[in-house]
């Protein structure tokens, strides 16, 4: 798979992520139809049985079974991996060159990259601050295997050369950058640096920046996923989850193995749906951070806010990295009111216009308690050390009106 940006426009060079977006994985399909196919078939036609023998042995390129491979998920995986390698280039100076599979959730490209990845023996190192599902699978499902989890504060990257020099199973830093939900960020440049330099691989969770804030290939690392539920669909509309990797080999083989026998393999519809919605990611994106900038500036200033997780923010502890690494600071903060737990309930109950609803990246104004519900199943504990306290609020910022969103906020916080 070629994805250098001439390719992708009858070798005009795109100048913008967004025209990317809209023409990657090429017009032509065998109907000429405009848009890409939803190839609602479980199953592909052979001519012969010589043909058959050929697909399933790689001599010849083709769809053979829908758990394998369809032509609708191979495009959307096409067009993200597009976007994720946009403009970058490899050691020899020539477009990078990244391979992408759809997976049915987030989780799914999650757990294919570290179980394609790991062994018995391995060891993982991540941050304090990730996804509760991350951190449940890291803790609670790898361990079984025979795969040890570790945690560290990677914001410090001058510590990472003592914990691989402590742990000479480490095989995998996987980095959340923004992380879910108190928007730490990681450094990328110096994280990758230190670990290629001992031969550990890099990982990353690019669901909050999307590769239009945000391009971790650049950097050198070795694999991205995404909840493509979020920004990357942005509509709500499906859950799927994509893995790219710069190993074009290892993906084609390994980490395609993994994805075939664990079955997690997406909905064509559900891919159809994630193309319609990447087509406006860049418009959707600079509307979503720019509405976000405004409503973290009125939580920072109003007095029932104690305090305000916002990357976008100049006090916030990774303004600067956030500057240096994404084009702008994304669209999901969290917050925390003075009074605690009880005011947060009376707070989301009160909202009228914004939506009580876990989840983040859709086109409408999100609110959820994060404690309480998508890090649930951590220990408190450890909650607490990745900055999810009792009564933090997540909120990720759509793209209503900026007026309206206001509108609802101050309503609800009046009398906390
Ligand atoms: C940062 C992040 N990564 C991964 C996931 C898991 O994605 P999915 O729900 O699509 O499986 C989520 C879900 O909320 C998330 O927020």
């Amino acid at each position: 798979m070629r994805i250098d940006n001439e390719d992708i426009s009858n070798g005009q060079p795109l100048s913008g992520a967004g025209s990317a977006a809209i023409h990657a994985g090429g017009k032509m399909n065998a109907e000429h139809a405009h848009l890409t196919p939803i190839y609602a078939t479980s199953t592909f036609l052979f001519d012969n049985a010589e043909q058959g023998m050929d697909r399933f042995s790689g001599k010849e390129k083709g769809f053979i079974y829908s758990r394998f491979g369809n032509p609708t998920t191979a495009k959307a995986a096409e067009i993200i991996a597009s976007l994720e390698a946009f403009k970058l280039t490899d050691q020899e100076g020539q477009p990078l060159q990244l391979k992408a599979i759809l997976h049915a959730s987030g989780q799914a490209a999650m757990a294919t990259m570290f179980l394609s990845n790991l062994a018995a023996g391995d060891t993982v190192l991540s941050h304090y601050s990730i996804y509760g599902g991350t951190h449940e699978f890291l803790y609670d499902v790898l361990p079984k295997f025979g795969i040890n989890s570790i945690i560290a504060d990677l914001r410090e990257p001058g510590q990472l050369e003592t914990i691989i020099k402590n742990n000479p199973s480490l095989k995998i830093v996987h980095i959340e950058t923004p992380a879910n939900p108190t928007m730490f960020c990681i450094d990328l440049e110096a994280v990758t640096r230190i670990a290629k330099q001992n031969g550990v691989l890099v990982t990353v969770d690019n669901t909050f920046a999307t590769p239009y804030l945000q391009q971790p290939f650049k950097y050198g690392v070795d694999f991205v996923f995404h909840s493509t539920t979020k920004f990357l669909n942005g509509h709500g509309t499906a859950i799927g989850g994509v893995l790219i990797g710069r190993n074009i080999e290892f993906m084609n083989t390994t980490a395609k193995k993994y994805h075939i026998l664990l079955g997690s393999n997406s909905s064509p519809f559900d891919a159809f749906l994630l193309m319609q919605g990447v087509k406006t990611l860049e418009l959707r994106m600079e509307k979503h951070c720019s509405n976000a900038a405004v409503v973290a500036e009125y939580l920072s200033r109003h007095p029932a806010i104690s305090q305000v997780n916002y990357n976008g923010l100049p006090d916030h502890p990774d303004y600067e990295l956030t500057q240096k690494q994404m084009r702008h600071a994304g669209a999901v903060l969290s917050f925390e009111l003075g009074k605690g737990m009880d005011a947060g309930k009376r707070f989301i109950n009160q909202l009228n216009m914004c939506v009580r609803a876990v989840s983040v990246g859709t086109v409408d104004t999100l609110l959820s308690h994060p404690a309480s519900m998508s890090h649930s199943g951590m220990e408190r504990e450890d909650r607490l050390k990745s900055g999810i306290t009792d009564g933090l609020i997540r909120m990720s910022v759509g793209l209503e009106a900026i007026e309206d969103i206001l509108f609802d906020l101050d309503q609800a916080l009046k009398d906390l």
